[in-house]
Protein backbone atom coordinates (compact mmCIF):
# COMPACT_ATOMS: atom_id res chain seq x y z
CA UNK A 1 0.00 0.00 0.00
CA UNK A 2 1.35 3.46 -0.94
CA UNK A 3 1.57 6.43 1.35
CA UNK A 4 -1.26 7.85 -0.42
CA UNK A 5 -3.59 4.91 0.31
CA UNK A 6 -2.30 4.91 3.70
CA UNK A 7 -3.70 8.18 4.00
CA UNK A 8 -7.34 7.97 2.37
CA UNK A 9 -8.07 5.26 4.15
CA UNK A 10 -7.25 6.28 7.15
CA UNK A 11 -9.08 9.77 6.73
CA UNK A 12 -12.16 7.54 5.70
CA UNK A 13 -11.88 5.43 9.10
CA UNK A 14 -11.81 9.15 10.53
CA UNK A 15 -14.86 10.25 8.98
CA UNK A 16 -16.70 7.01 9.75
CA UNK A 17 -16.40 7.61 13.25
CA UNK A 18 -17.24 11.17 13.39
CA UNK A 19 -20.18 9.61 11.38
CA UNK A 20 -21.31 7.61 13.74
CA UNK A 21 -20.46 9.67 16.64
CA UNK A 22 -22.29 12.55 14.84
CA UNK A 23 -25.18 9.73 14.51
CA UNK A 24 -24.92 8.92 18.37
CA UNK A 25 -25.36 11.85 19.80
CA UNK A 26 -28.62 12.41 17.10
CA UNK A 27 -29.99 9.30 18.94
CA UNK A 28 -29.72 11.17 22.00
CA UNK A 29 -30.89 13.97 21.80
CA UNK A 30 -33.86 12.72 20.15
CA UNK A 31 -34.04 10.24 22.88
CA UNK A 32 -34.07 13.10 25.53
CA UNK A 33 -36.46 15.07 23.81
CA UNK A 34 -39.10 12.15 24.34
CA UNK A 35 -37.93 11.54 27.83
CA UNK A 36 -37.80 14.90 29.54
CA UNK A 37 -40.60 17.25 29.82
CA UNK A 38 -42.66 15.04 27.26
CA UNK A 39 -45.94 13.23 27.03
CA UNK A 40 -44.04 10.65 28.37
CA UNK A 41 -42.81 12.12 31.42
CA UNK A 42 -46.43 13.99 31.94
CA UNK A 43 -48.21 10.34 31.88
CA UNK A 44 -45.36 9.17 33.83
CA UNK A 45 -46.01 11.47 36.51
CA UNK A 46 -49.86 10.68 35.98
CA UNK A 47 -49.15 6.50 36.61
CA UNK A 48 -46.77 7.17 39.53
CA UNK A 49 -49.14 9.62 41.21
CA UNK A 50 -52.04 6.51 40.67
CA UNK A 51 -49.72 4.20 42.25
CA UNK A 52 -48.97 6.35 45.34
CA UNK A 53 -52.68 6.77 45.63
CA UNK A 54 -53.71 3.37 45.47
CA UNK A 55 -50.65 2.80 47.83
CA UNK A 56 -52.52 5.04 50.04
CA UNK A 57 -55.63 3.06 50.14
CA UNK A 58 -54.20 -0.20 51.01
CA UNK A 59 -52.56 0.93 53.43
CA UNK A 60 -56.05 2.31 54.88
CA UNK A 61 -57.73 -0.87 54.32
CA UNK A 62 -54.66 -2.76 56.24
CA UNK A 63 -54.58 -0.01 58.63
CA UNK A 64 -58.48 -0.70 59.67
CA UNK A 65 -57.00 -4.64 59.75
CA UNK A 66 -54.23 -4.76 61.88
CA UNK A 67 -54.80 -1.22 63.73
CA UNK A 68 -50.97 -0.20 62.57
CA UNK A 69 -49.31 1.77 59.11
CA UNK A 70 -48.17 -1.40 56.85
CA UNK A 71 -46.76 1.41 54.86
CA UNK A 72 -43.72 3.49 56.38
CA UNK A 73 -43.35 5.42 53.46
CA UNK A 74 -43.62 5.48 49.55
CA UNK A 75 -41.84 7.43 46.52
CA UNK A 76 -41.70 7.77 43.02
CA UNK A 77 -39.57 8.93 40.57
CA UNK A 78 -39.08 9.46 36.66
CA UNK A 79 -35.51 7.94 35.71
CA UNK A 80 -33.19 10.96 35.11
CA UNK A 81 -32.11 10.80 31.16
CA UNK A 82 -28.30 10.04 32.02
CA UNK A 83 -29.25 6.98 33.66
CA UNK A 84 -31.29 6.15 31.29
CA UNK A 85 -28.52 6.39 28.22
CA UNK A 86 -25.75 5.09 30.88
CA UNK A 87 -28.28 1.59 31.51
CA UNK A 88 -28.93 1.69 27.77
CA UNK A 89 -25.19 1.43 27.06
CA UNK A 90 -24.66 -1.01 29.45
CA UNK A 91 -27.12 -3.58 28.10
CA UNK A 92 -25.29 -2.77 24.54
CA UNK A 93 -29.09 -1.07 23.17
CA UNK A 94 -29.28 1.09 21.00
CA UNK A 95 -30.38 4.96 22.22
CA UNK A 96 -34.05 4.66 21.17
CA UNK A 97 -36.99 6.04 22.83
CA UNK A 98 -39.45 2.96 21.97
CA UNK A 99 -36.14 0.54 22.62
CA UNK A 100 -35.90 1.99 26.35
CA UNK A 101 -39.32 2.07 27.09
CA UNK A 102 -39.48 -1.60 25.84
CA UNK A 103 -36.44 -2.49 27.69
CA UNK A 104 -35.91 -0.78 30.82
CA UNK A 105 -38.46 -1.85 33.62
CA UNK A 106 -37.80 1.18 35.78
CA UNK A 107 -38.00 4.09 33.65
CA UNK A 108 -41.11 4.92 35.90
CA UNK A 109 -40.43 3.57 39.30
CA UNK A 110 -42.19 3.58 42.66
CA UNK A 111 -40.57 2.25 45.81
CA UNK A 112 -42.82 1.12 49.25
CA UNK A 113 -41.08 0.85 52.51
CA UNK A 114 -43.23 -1.62 54.64
CA UNK A 115 -42.96 -2.68 58.44
CA UNK A 116 -42.82 -6.01 58.31
CA UNK A 117 -41.99 -8.68 55.44
CA UNK A 118 -45.02 -10.41 55.25
CA UNK A 119 -46.46 -6.91 55.35
CA UNK A 120 -45.10 -6.75 51.95
CA UNK A 121 -46.66 -9.58 50.14
CA UNK A 122 -50.40 -8.45 51.96
CA UNK A 123 -49.31 -5.64 50.01
CA UNK A 124 -48.50 -7.09 46.82
CA UNK A 125 -51.72 -9.54 46.54
CA UNK A 126 -53.89 -6.58 46.77
CA UNK A 127 -52.28 -4.52 43.95
CA UNK A 128 -52.65 -7.66 42.07
CA UNK A 129 -56.27 -8.27 42.65
CA UNK A 130 -56.95 -4.45 41.22
CA UNK A 131 -58.56 -4.70 37.81
CA UNK A 132 -56.64 -1.68 36.27
CA UNK A 133 -53.45 -3.31 37.58
CA UNK A 134 -51.80 -5.92 35.42
CA UNK A 135 -48.60 -7.75 36.71
CA UNK A 136 -46.04 -8.42 33.70
CA UNK A 137 -43.64 -9.90 36.12
CA UNK A 138 -42.69 -10.55 39.67
CA UNK A 139 -38.89 -10.75 41.41
CA UNK A 140 -38.89 -11.99 44.87
CA UNK A 141 -35.31 -11.55 46.07
CA UNK A 142 -36.46 -11.64 49.66
CA UNK A 143 -36.85 -15.59 48.84
CA UNK A 144 -33.91 -15.46 46.66
CA UNK A 145 -32.00 -12.93 47.35
CA UNK A 146 -29.88 -11.36 44.69
CA UNK A 147 -26.09 -12.62 44.91
CA UNK A 148 -25.38 -9.29 46.15
CA UNK A 149 -27.27 -9.68 48.99
CA UNK A 150 -29.83 -7.36 47.73
CA UNK A 151 -33.98 -8.12 49.08
CA UNK A 152 -37.08 -6.64 47.46
CA UNK A 153 -39.99 -7.62 45.93
CA UNK A 154 -40.11 -5.71 42.51
CA UNK A 155 -43.69 -6.07 40.37
CA UNK A 156 -43.29 -4.92 36.74
CA UNK A 157 -47.25 -4.25 36.33
CA UNK A 158 -48.79 -1.89 34.15
CA UNK A 159 -51.50 0.45 35.44
CA UNK A 160 -54.63 1.80 33.31
CA UNK A 161 -54.97 5.47 33.20
CA UNK A 162 -58.07 7.35 31.39
CA UNK A 163 -56.76 9.60 29.28
CA UNK A 164 -58.93 11.81 27.30
CA UNK A 165 -59.54 9.45 24.33
CA UNK A 166 -58.30 6.39 25.50
CA UNK A 167 -56.98 4.09 28.37
CA UNK A 168 -53.12 3.55 28.23
CA UNK A 169 -51.41 0.71 30.26
CA UNK A 170 -48.14 2.18 31.43
CA UNK A 171 -45.59 -0.09 32.80
CA UNK A 172 -44.13 0.82 36.52
CA UNK A 173 -41.28 -0.74 38.38
CA UNK A 174 -42.59 -1.07 42.07
CA UNK A 175 -40.24 -1.87 44.77
CA UNK A 176 -41.65 -3.37 47.94
CA UNK A 177 -38.96 -3.67 50.97
CA UNK A 178 -38.74 -3.67 54.70
CA UNK A 179 -36.97 -0.53 56.50
CA UNK A 180 -34.07 -3.13 57.00
CA UNK A 181 -34.17 -4.03 53.58
CA UNK A 182 -34.18 -0.50 52.78
CA UNK A 183 -31.33 0.51 54.57
CA UNK A 184 -29.32 -1.99 53.06
CA UNK A 185 -29.91 -1.08 49.75
CA UNK A 186 -29.04 2.54 49.98
CA UNK A 187 -26.11 2.12 51.59
CA UNK A 188 -24.98 -0.77 48.96
CA UNK A 189 -25.57 1.74 46.40
CA UNK A 190 -23.66 4.68 47.93
CA UNK A 191 -20.72 2.22 48.67
CA UNK A 192 -20.90 0.78 44.95
CA UNK A 193 -19.58 3.70 43.39
CA UNK A 194 -16.93 4.56 46.13
CA UNK A 195 -15.28 1.70 46.07
CA UNK A 196 -11.85 1.08 44.65
CA UNK A 197 -11.53 -2.25 42.60
CA UNK A 198 -8.65 -3.54 44.36
CA UNK A 199 -10.90 -3.97 47.96
CA UNK A 200 -14.03 -4.78 45.83
CA UNK A 201 -14.38 -8.51 46.74
CA UNK A 202 -13.62 -8.33 50.84
CA UNK A 203 -16.24 -5.22 50.78
CA UNK A 204 -18.69 -7.48 48.79
CA UNK A 205 -18.30 -10.30 50.94
CA UNK A 206 -18.57 -7.73 54.03
CA UNK A 207 -21.59 -6.24 52.70
CA UNK A 208 -23.19 -10.03 51.90
CA UNK A 209 -22.68 -10.49 55.51
CA UNK A 210 -24.34 -7.53 56.51
CA UNK A 211 -27.76 -8.49 54.60
CA UNK A 212 -27.84 -12.05 56.33
CA UNK A 213 -27.48 -9.45 59.39
CA UNK A 214 -30.71 -7.77 58.25
CA UNK A 215 -32.66 -10.79 57.38
CA UNK A 216 -32.57 -12.60 60.37
CA UNK A 217 -33.11 -9.23 61.84
CA UNK A 218 -36.49 -8.79 59.69
CA UNK A 219 -37.55 -12.82 60.47
CA UNK A 220 -36.89 -11.75 64.66
CA UNK A 221 -39.12 -8.60 64.38
CA UNK A 222 -42.10 -10.48 62.74
CA UNK A 223 -41.67 -13.47 64.99
CA UNK A 224 -41.67 -10.50 67.95
CA UNK A 225 -45.11 -8.80 66.18
CA UNK A 226 -46.88 -12.26 65.91
CA UNK A 227 -46.10 -13.26 69.56
CA UNK A 228 -47.56 -9.74 70.50
CA UNK A 229 -50.57 -10.13 67.97
CA UNK A 230 -51.72 -13.40 69.77
CA UNK A 231 -51.95 -11.41 73.15
P1 LIG B 1 -30.70 -3.37 36.52
O1 LIG B 1 -30.03 -4.36 37.46
O2 LIG B 1 -31.20 -2.16 37.25
O3 LIG B 1 -29.87 -3.06 35.35
O4 LIG B 1 -32.03 -4.01 35.92
P2 LIG B 1 -32.51 -5.49 35.89
O5 LIG B 1 -33.48 -5.60 34.80
O6 LIG B 1 -31.35 -6.44 35.92
O7 LIG B 1 -33.35 -5.58 37.23
P3 LIG B 1 -32.94 -5.99 38.68
O8 LIG B 1 -34.15 -6.63 39.20
O9 LIG B 1 -31.64 -6.71 38.74
O10 LIG B 1 -32.69 -4.60 39.40
C1 LIG B 1 -33.62 -3.56 39.35
C2 LIG B 1 -33.36 -2.54 40.44
O11 LIG B 1 -33.22 -3.19 41.72
C3 LIG B 1 -32.09 -1.76 40.30
O12 LIG B 1 -32.25 -0.68 39.44
C4 LIG B 1 -31.85 -1.32 41.75
O13 LIG B 1 -32.73 -0.26 42.12
C5 LIG B 1 -32.27 -2.53 42.52
N1 LIG B 1 -31.14 -3.44 42.76
C6 LIG B 1 -30.90 -4.61 42.16
N2 LIG B 1 -29.78 -5.20 42.63
C7 LIG B 1 -29.29 -4.36 43.57
C8 LIG B 1 -28.13 -4.41 44.45
O14 LIG B 1 -27.33 -5.33 44.45
N3 LIG B 1 -27.97 -3.34 45.30
C9 LIG B 1 -28.84 -2.30 45.34
N4 LIG B 1 -28.59 -1.31 46.21
N5 LIG B 1 -29.92 -2.23 44.54
C10 LIG B 1 -30.15 -3.23 43.68
MG1 LIG C 1 -29.65 -6.13 37.52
Amino acid sequence: MNSYMAVTNNQRFIYRRIEDENLKLKKKEQLKNLLVDSEFSMKGNCAISLLLTKLDIINTILLMKAGRNVIQHKTGRLKEYESVCKKLEKKGLDFDFHVALEKINDLIGVRAVCAYVDDIYHVADLLEKQKDIRIIKKKDYIREPKKSGYQSLHLILEVAIAFQNETQWIKIELQLRTAAMDYWASLDHQLRYKRGRKEAQLIDEELQQCAAVISSLDQKMLKIRKKIDKI
